[in-house]
């Protein structure tokens, strides 16, 4: 493990918050709640809704005759079948998609999961939700890529160990870290860090993408550039200012990142990539005279609750499935 730098409030909270801490503090626990409120009540609305389903079914077979009934009720049966038909095709298809891009050399894209003493639990909770949702977007794409999630130890591989269907993942999980597992490829190996001098252009086919698997709140600054400097890998980062003007720091999410690339596998285009997958709240239309008409102005929150809670929304609705 590579050698820390103190997190800004040194692991300890202080005995006087700022001004500016108290307001983010005032802010996070305004958004906690709001969360919390939004979630029973979607529960609720859910609960209500599936209620009024099986009542408007049960007052429609009570007012038929026995014959209509036994229709309706094959009907239903025969729609769900097919249902279940076109799901079993749409896997099929997707382990077809997974296994090429393993046998066949597809993109490697590495996680790098070493990371789990930096975290607080709720945010290895968070990064866990993030490689749920990379690996759903992973399957669904015409030409995914290779994925490796390394350093899987600990609190990390507890949680991952408790995503239904997890076994089945077709990627490479490993306990061993990159470095180590990767040892032979090590000239290949691309840490993706948003510190970094370098400019990705390109995705070269025959490189290792590294994305580290960090939930933090921007409090571990530099901390990947570090360990690839550290190292002696390369490392890149991605050509957003090319394109958005960022109001602030450039440092999207585990999730956001596999998806650009992932977008930019399928379209060649970073621009596409970006407008994509940044979420669109944070663009704004930029200052047209200074900007290049492409470019837009990416308003950063610094926190990262909203895409948490944007990735755990959408997991949540495949949660009982398997992924
Ligand atoms: C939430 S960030 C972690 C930030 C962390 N403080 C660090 O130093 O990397 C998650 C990961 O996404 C990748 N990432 C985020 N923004 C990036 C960018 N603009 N360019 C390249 N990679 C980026 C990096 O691999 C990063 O470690």
């Amino acid at each position: 493990m590579t050698d820390l730098p103190p997190p800004l409030n040194d692991g300890h909270p202080p005995l006087m918050l700022s001004k500016s801490a108290r307001k983010k503090k005032m802010k996070q626990e305004r958004y906690a709640e709001k969360k919390a409120m939004r979630k029973s009540a979607e529960k609720e609305r859910k609960k209500r809704d599936l209620e009024r389903r099986r009542r408007e079914w049960d007052e429609k077979l009570a007012g038929i005759s026995e014959e209509e009934r036994l229709i309706l009720l094959n009907e239903r049966k025969m729609a769900r079948k097919e249902r279940m038909a076109m799901k079993m095709d749409e896997k099929e298809e997707k382990v077809g998609r997974l296994m090429k891009a393993r046998e066949e050399g597809g993109q490697k894209v590495v996680v790098d999961m070493e990371f789990g003493e930096l975290m607080e639990k709720n945010e290895i909770h968070s990064l866990v939700h993030q490689i749920m949702y990379c690996y759903a977007v992973n399957g669904r794409c015409s030409s995914p890529v290779h994925l490796w999630l390394t350093g899987c130890t600990g609190e990390i591989e507890t949680q991952l160990q408790k995503i239904p269907g997890y076994d089945k993942w077709i990627i490479e999980k490993e306990n061993r870290s990159y470095i180590e597992a990767l040892q032979d490829k090590k000239e290949n190996l691309v840490y993706l860090t948003a510190d970094a001098d370098v400019v990705l252009d390109e995705l070269n086919p025959k490189d290792i993408y590294i994305i580290g698997g960090l939930v933090d709140r921007n409090r571990w600054k530099g901390i990947t550039m570090k360990k690839s400097q550290e190292q002696g890998i390369k490392s890149a980062r991605l050509p957003i200012g090319t394109y958005l003007k960022m109001s602030s720091s450039q440092v999207l999410t585990v999730n956001q990142v596999m998806e650009i690339v992932l977008k930019f596998i399928e379209t060649k285009d970073w621009k596409t990539a970006f407008f994509q997958v940044i979420p669109q709240r944070k663009i704004t239309e930029a200052d047209a005279e200074n900007v290049d008409s492409a470019a837009v102005e990416v308003d950063y929150v610094d926190d990262e609750e909203e895409e948490e809670e944007e990735v755990e929304g959408k997991v949540r609705k495949k949660k009982k499935k398997e992924i």
